[in-house]
């Protein structure tokens, strides 16, 4: 088994490189890793990695060597508040690079099982009152069209048998190491990581904003999920937590001690991320798929 993960060296991509090494998931005899850089690399015979710019095809000849990959973690991608400012970066990546990639898998001999890590950004703002299976999709950033297109070509390329791929549609993921992301939800993971290191925080949203939640443990479960299951170009809606900034301000309080948070809403992150409705996610559920459980399981999870 060949195991390909693109964005390897990313949050997500790393937590889920480290549960592959210590025995999760399906058993392998290589993985190969790509991004842009690596800060580290675990020292393991197994690994390749190779660091180079999807939307270079070039990369994927070194990638898919020696008989192709048979499960691919498809990561890579520019982050939204980045895709905004700098379309043609974002356009490069998450859609030239999404579709060099499964043209590069269509040539391989046989079909790769694949999950592209897509996102809730597909459903743009203001959101309906109730996100379920049957939400259309209308992104209101370049990010979310880039997602959208990714998780069409997936199922086309799944209809054709070029792959068997599968998207999942992630929510804010946390708690990212606090360093720049270009994300709008970095306050997602900053609030997090200001109560466990009793620092003070000022958050762009209100204590009533109200936001879904999923650790990267959870994540990196639902992406092994995914990859277990047959893809048939399915888009899956995994289950997330659903919980004010208060009600996590008050729960890591619980965790940690008193710690010192502000509340300074800027409108569009509010918008954007502090009005999450119920989101209803019944056929990932029935498949398998879980949350967080609690708020304590999503703060043990995401920071101890
Ligand atoms: N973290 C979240 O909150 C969240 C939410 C929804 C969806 N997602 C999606 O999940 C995936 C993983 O997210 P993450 O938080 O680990 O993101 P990340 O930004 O930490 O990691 C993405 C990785 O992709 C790499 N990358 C970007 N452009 C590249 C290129 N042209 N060539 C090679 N490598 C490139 C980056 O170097 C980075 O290491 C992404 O596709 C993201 O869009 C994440």
């Amino acid at each position: 088994m060949h195991i390909l993960i693109t964005g390897a060296g990313g949050f997500v991509g790393a937590a889920l490189v480290s549960r592959l090494l210590a025995g999760a998931g399906p058993a392998f005899t290589r993985l190969t890793l790509v991004d842009r850089q690596f800060s580290a690399l675990p020292d393991d015979p197994r690994v390749t990695a190779l660091a180079g710019d999807i939307a270079d095809t070039g990369i994927w000849a070194d990638a898919l060597a020696n008989g192709g990959a048979d499960l691919v973690f498809h990561l890579a991608s520019v982050p939204g508040g980045l895709a905004e400012r700098d379309f043609d970066l974002g356009m490069a990546a998450n859609l030239g690079g999404t579709l060099g990639l499964l043209d590069a898998l269509r040539r391989q001999q046989s079909p790769a099982r694949l999950v592209f890590a897509s996102s809730v950004a597909v459903y743009g703002d203001p959101l309906p009152d109730q996100v379920d299976d049957a939400t259309p999709a209308r992104p209101g950033l370049s990010y979310g069209m880039q997602k959208l297109v990714g998780e069409l070509l997936v199922t086309d390329y799944s209809r054709r048998g070029f792959i068997d791929g599968s998207s999942l549609r992630l929510p804010g993921i946390v708690a990212r190491p606090p360093a720049p992301s270009g994300l709008i939800s970095a306050f997602m993971s900053e609030v997090m990581w200001a109560a466990r290191d009793h620092r003070p925080v000022c958050l762009p949203v209100s204590e009533q904003g109200v936001c879904w939640w999923m650790s990267v443990k959870a994540s990196v479960d639902a992406l092994l999920h995914a990859a277990a299951l047959p893809g048939q170009g399915r888009v899956w809606l995994p289950p997330v937590l659903r919980l004010t900034l208060g009600e996590l301000v008050a729960a890591l309080t619980d965790r940690f001690g008193a710690f010192d948070v502000t509340y300074a809403p800027d409108p569009v992150v509010e918008a954007k991320f502090a009005r999450q409705p119920p989101l209803i996610a019944t056929a990932a559920r029935a498949a398998g798929f879980r949350d967080d459980g609690d708020v304590a399981g999503l703060i043990t999870a995401a920071v101890g």
